[in-house]
């Protein structure tokens, strides 16, 4: 007899330490793990402005040896990966701590794989693929928005395939997320546009998600919200800590939706041009939001009413057609206000390239929980309307 599980629904998170301040724990967890020498891995950027420095002198004072990798570009390649795996292995290392954006931690979920099975991180690519738990892990974003310190999720990309491969697993979920909203500080305006913005998509991809939920649908609500109210004033004022705060806790929220109930069209379609460019995820998100709104928005009228109702469309008494038009018109007017708007075509993309990206857009894990169903040709379409 058969049972059908299609209703079921599951929640993994790791453990949060939530506010200023909460980065100073990182030798007490790491302790706890029974570290004895820490692979810290972070990037240029981030060393720079000094946190990576701050983090090995906690570690070092708490008699815990460190070495720092901050080999890692924006969109981490395949390379990255296995250059610091191999530092983990010949450093002896028993703990990965990770400070930094998307890449440095994405980055150092797939050290931890290719640490514990010892083969390239090519060959895990898609959906529960990983058989050995990896090292301990601690994340540290020094960005509100990418949420990879929550999230089963870790993106690397193939330049020889101009692709980014999502690894999709509970693997990769962190074992403690040290959410820290001083560390945004050193965030430009453009990054906390990018990074925000992605944050936002996180939170309706997962609301109209096929794989939405009760325990998932209140984080993305409150995540839209937050967002919505606040990113604007965050960008015209980048230093306050308040609106750092609450941007902080909106990616934090928007990473426990996405995480659990999966993305959809927008995130398969910008990871294969993110892929193909090299440009910022924010951004090719940011692009796409629109387009893909407009045509998912008939699959999933009700949820995407909500939507309109958490970014503050007042739509009683409005029909379908007008909730849609008003909810695209916050989107791009949101996007223009955080300084966001761009066109496939103004960052080189011709309509010669869109076959190669429609085709790597499909083999995407996320378009598997789009609310409608897509077919090459209408992933071609919405590129088209993208340009
Ligand atoms: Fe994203």
């Amino acid at each position: 007899m058969s049972h059908d599980i299609s209703a079921l629904r599951k929640f993994v998170s790791p453990e949060i330490v939530f506010g200023a301040g909460s980065r100073k724990s990182v030798a007490n967890f790491a302790s706890n793990f029974g570290a004895r020498h820490v692979l810290l891995v972070s990037d240029p950027g981030v060393a720079a402005a000094g946190w990576v420095q701050e983090i090995v002198t906690l570690l070092t004072d708490a008699g815990i040896r460190t070495t720092v990798f901050t080999g890692v570009s924006p969109n981490p390649k395949v390379a990255e990966v296995m250059e610091g795996a191999e530092l983990y292995k010949s450093s002896e290392c028993d703990v990965i701590v990770a400070i930094g954006g998307g890449s440095p931690m994405d980055c150092a979920k797939g050290i931890g794989i290719v640490a514990t099975h010892g083969r390239n991180i090519l060959e895990f690519e898609g959906v529960d693929t990983i058989s050995n738990p990896s090292p301990p892990l601690i994340l540290i974003p020094t960005t509100a928005g990418t949420s990879a310190d929550v999230s089963q999720f870790a993106i690397i990309s193939d330049p020889d395939r101009r692709f980014k491969f999502s690894i999709i697993s509970k693997a990769v979920v962190p074992d403690v997320s040290l959410i820290d909203p001083e560390v945004t500080e050193t965030m430009d305006t453009y990054l906390t546009a990018c990074t925000g913005v992605d944050a936002l998509v996180h939170a309706i991809e997962a609301f109209v998600s096929t794989g939405s939920g009760p325990l998932t649908d209140t984080h993305a609500l409150e995540a839209i919200r937050l967002i919505n109210r606040n990113l604007e004033p965050l960008i015209s004022n980048t230093s306050d800590p308040f609106l750092r705060e609450q941007i902080m806790l909106a990616s934090m929220q928007a990473g426990l939706a996405f995480s659990n109930a999966i993305l959809g069209a927008v995130h398969a379609m910008s990871h294969s041009l993110g892929g193909y460019l090299d440009l910022p995820h924010g951004l090719c998100n940011a692009l796409l939001l629109e387009h893909v709104v407009a045509y998912n928005y008939s699959s999933a009228e009700d949820r995407f009413r909500r939507v309109a109702e958490a970014m503050d469309i007042d739509t009683r008494g409005m029909g379908r057609a007008q909730i849609k038009l008003r909810l695209m018109q916050r989107i791009i007017e949101l996007k223009k206000r955080v300084g966001l708007e761009t066109s496939l075509a103004k960052l080189g993309v011709s309509v010669s390239d869109i076959p190669y990206l429609s085709g790597f857009a499909l083999q995407d894990p996320c378009i598997l929980t789009n609310p409608r169903k897509s077919s090459l040709r209408d992933v071609q379409v919405v590129y088209e309307e993208a340009l």
